[in-house]
């Protein structure tokens, strides 16, 4: 039986008062998945990331990690949040908020150096992961001068130099051409092949249906609709034109109509 990683018990959050993103949330993710968290525009999809990221928490109900309820309190514990977060890497839907030194190598080293790692080990660490990610002729740049594309390499870079065991993406391929979209996705496999649990939130389908087995959807009043196979759920043309995954329109030519699908990427 794999392990549960995440468990979500009847969580309820909300930024404003008397305005609920989450109410009554449950839902468990298993170590090793891979994991797509689907829906429109502000169905909550970056919420529920940074809650599983430790960076935010449940107003109601109980949201566990590795077994433990994550709680400000825990989280205010340095040594407990340092802990996680070299277990949980996440990876901001904008890389702005993420790039803050100035220049790409010391952007990567920082949460190595941060963890206390020697020198010697932050130096190999940083070359491995210039080297997987294709940065080396990046690393003396200034992250902020860098491409959309560039910066969001940059930021992976920051987060698997760590090595985490749960990789958190949020919109990972928005703003990547389609040669290094494929790229990522062949990477995010290769890592989860050797054991990491992959979650990534997107309203592009081919990037769910190539990543990952399963899906939850939310839909724009924030609920959680569906939980299932990504395979079937891209399928599910009703389902995903109800919560605005996909515009369905027809026009006609002559005598012949035809359906349009179109997918946002
Ligand atoms: N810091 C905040 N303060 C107040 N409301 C917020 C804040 N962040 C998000 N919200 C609101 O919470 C809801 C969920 O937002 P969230 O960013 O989680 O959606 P999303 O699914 O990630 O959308 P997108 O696809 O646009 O990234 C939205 O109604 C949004 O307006
Ligand atoms: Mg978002």
């Amino acid at each position: 039986m794999p392990q549960v990683l995440f468990a979500f018990d009847n969580v309820s959050f909300g930024y404003v008062p008397g305005q609920p993103v989450f109410n009554k949330l449950s839902f468990k993710i298993y170590s090793g998945e891979t994991v797509a968290l689907l829906g429109a525009n502000g169905s909550g999809k970056s919420t529920l990331l940074k809650m599983m990221s430790g960076l935010i928490f449940p107003q109601q109900g109980i949201f566990k990690a590795y077994g433990q309820e994550i709680n400000e309190q825990r989280m205010e514990d340095d040594a407990f949040s340092q802990k996680y977060h070299l277990k949980v890497g996440y990876i901001f839907q904008n890389s702005e908020v993420q790039l803050f030194t100035t220049r790409v190598w010391d952007e990567i080293a920082y949460g190595p150096l941060q963890m206390g790692f020697t020198t010697k080990v932050v130096k190999q660490r940083v070359e491995d992961v210039l080297e997987m990610l294709q940065l080396e002729n990046l690393r003396d740049r200034s992250p902020h001068r860098l491409s959309g594309g560039e910066k969001k390499k940059v930021a992976i870079a920051s987060v698997l130099v760590l090595n985490p065991e749960v990789l958190i993406l949020d919109e990972p391929t928005s703003g990547l051409d389609p040669k290094t979209e494929k790229w990522l996705v062949e990477l995010l496999l290769k890592l989860n092949l050797k054991g990491r649990t992959i979650i990534v939130s997107t309203h592009n389908l081919e990037l769910a249906h190539v990543l990952t087995t399963r899906s939850l959807v939310l839909a724009e009043s924030h609920e959680l609709v569906c939980d299932g196979l990504t395979e079937e759920i891209v399928e599910n043309h009703e389902l995903l034109t109800a919560v605005n995954l996909i515009d369905e329109y027809s026009h006609i030519h002559g005598n012949i109509e035809h359906i349009h699908r179109y997918t946002h990427g």
